[in-house]
């Protein structure tokens, strides 16, 4: 009877775990830490058509503005509607850990996004960024450029098993503070951490060559548009804490979670290019991350609070309209949302 009983509570126990674990009990998925990961080596590639491509991909990632920037010869190429490149935030042309490297994203799509409210193909998500990061207009799907994305990122992630989960992949959040961000003490942060690079006036440094910048501008005319992930004030935060100033990386941050909530607070409220419809992203209104600076929201909290926080409030509120509802995703970070591949 001793016996018994105890195979039976260890059942139990057994039981419980497979139901914690959401019913994958034997199946685990392969993690790949892309903090101790060696990307491929360009230099290996041959001259050949596929190589080619490869560093066609690596030179747009790279070089965007003198590629399929704005002031291109051919104003057909003309894609790009600012003179960023694509790295100025996928760091190290998208292999830096934490600045949303490229590293791995073949094999996580097709994918579900809040944003789109539909399953996104990876050539959808890198259009995403060229209409909003780089405030331009999408390539066309079978064009060259497309080609040599898509076949750079897919080199980038060789040897990475596809629907891995990652580590390192997108940003690292800060904890936020549980109060209002403050873009006056964000002003100082800037002023002793930042304007030495990216200037007073957020204009940043052209290239002493060609069109792009030696240092990015982070607001006015010439940068990523309201509708870009950078212009949320929790993902500006977790990019600047864990990769800014150049050559910080996420394990010796600089500055402090409230300097990085302060200084993104800062950038968020500087004028930048509009993007036209931006109410139609998020069909799905609970699923809009919390920090989305325009409406409409499906809680009542005002624009200013998704703007500047404090988010807890918020987070709490769209739980319960969620559950309410059985809406899945609700309020996740962009960068998160998509939770089939990231390790949190
Ligand atoms: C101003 C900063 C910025 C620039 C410039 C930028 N991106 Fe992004 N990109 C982001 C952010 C931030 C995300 C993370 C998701 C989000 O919050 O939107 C992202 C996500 C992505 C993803 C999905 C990554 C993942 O983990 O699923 C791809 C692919 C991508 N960008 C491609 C590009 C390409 C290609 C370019 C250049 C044409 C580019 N991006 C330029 C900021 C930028
Ligand atoms: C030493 C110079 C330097 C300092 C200081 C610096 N940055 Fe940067 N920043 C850069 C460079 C260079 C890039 C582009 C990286 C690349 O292309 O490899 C960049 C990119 C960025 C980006 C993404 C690109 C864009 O245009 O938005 C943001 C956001 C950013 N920095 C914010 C900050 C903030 C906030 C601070 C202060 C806390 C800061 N940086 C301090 C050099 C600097």
């Amino acid at each position: 009877m001793k016996h018994a009983s105890g195979y039976f509570f260890a059942g139990m126990v057994l039981a419980a775990a497979l139901l914690a674990s959401s019913g994958l009990p034997a199946r685990d998925l392969v993690t790949v830490n892309l903090t101790e990961w060696s990307p491929p080596d360009l230099a290996a590639l041959g001259d050949d058509p596929y190589g080619r491509t490869v560093k066609y991909g690596h030179a747009l990632v790279s070089d965007t503005a003198n590629q399929i920037g704005p002031t291109v010869a051919d104003p057909r190429r003309r894609f790009s509607g600012n003179n960023l490149a694509c790295q100025n935030c996928h760091l190290r042309a998208g292999t830096q850990p934490y600045a949303m490297p490229l590293i791995g994203i073949w094999g996580q799509f097709p994918q579900y996004r809040g944003r789109e409210g539909e399953v996104v193909t990876l050539e959808d998500r890198v259009n995403g960024c060229l209409e909003r990061s780089m405030n331009g207009r999408p390539l066309p799907l079978g064009s060259p450029e497309m080609k040599a994305f898509l076949a750079y990122i897919k080199w980038l992630s060789t040897g990475v098993p596809d629907g891995a989960k990652l580590i390192g992949a997108g940003t690292m959040l800060i904890r936020d503070p549980a109060r209002t961000a403050d873009p006056r003490r964000g002003a100082a942060v800037y002023a002793n951490n930042c304007s030495v690079c990216h200037g007073v006036d957020g204009a940043g440094q052209r290239a002493a060559q060609g069109a792009g910048y030696q240092f990015p501008p982070l607001w006015g005319a010439d940068t990523y548009n309201n509708g870009a992930g950078m212009n949320r004030l929790l993902t500006a935060a977790a990019f600047t804490k864990h990769n800014m100033p150049f050559g910080t990386t996420f394990n010796s941050p600089v500055l402090t979670d409230d300097d990085a909530y302060d200084v993104a607070a800062y950038l968020i409220s500087q004028r930048r290019p509009q993007k036209r419809d931006l109410a139609k992203d998020y069909p799905t209104r609970l699923q809009k991350p919390v920090d989305t600076g325009y409406g409409p929201h499906a809680d009542a909290f005002s624009l200013e609070q998704h703007k500047f926080g404090p988010f807890e409030p918020i987070r709490a509120r769209v739980k319960e309209l969620a559950a309410a509802s059985g809406t899945a995703h609700a309020g996740a970070p962009d960068h998160v949302s998509d939770e089939t591949h990231r390790v949190k």
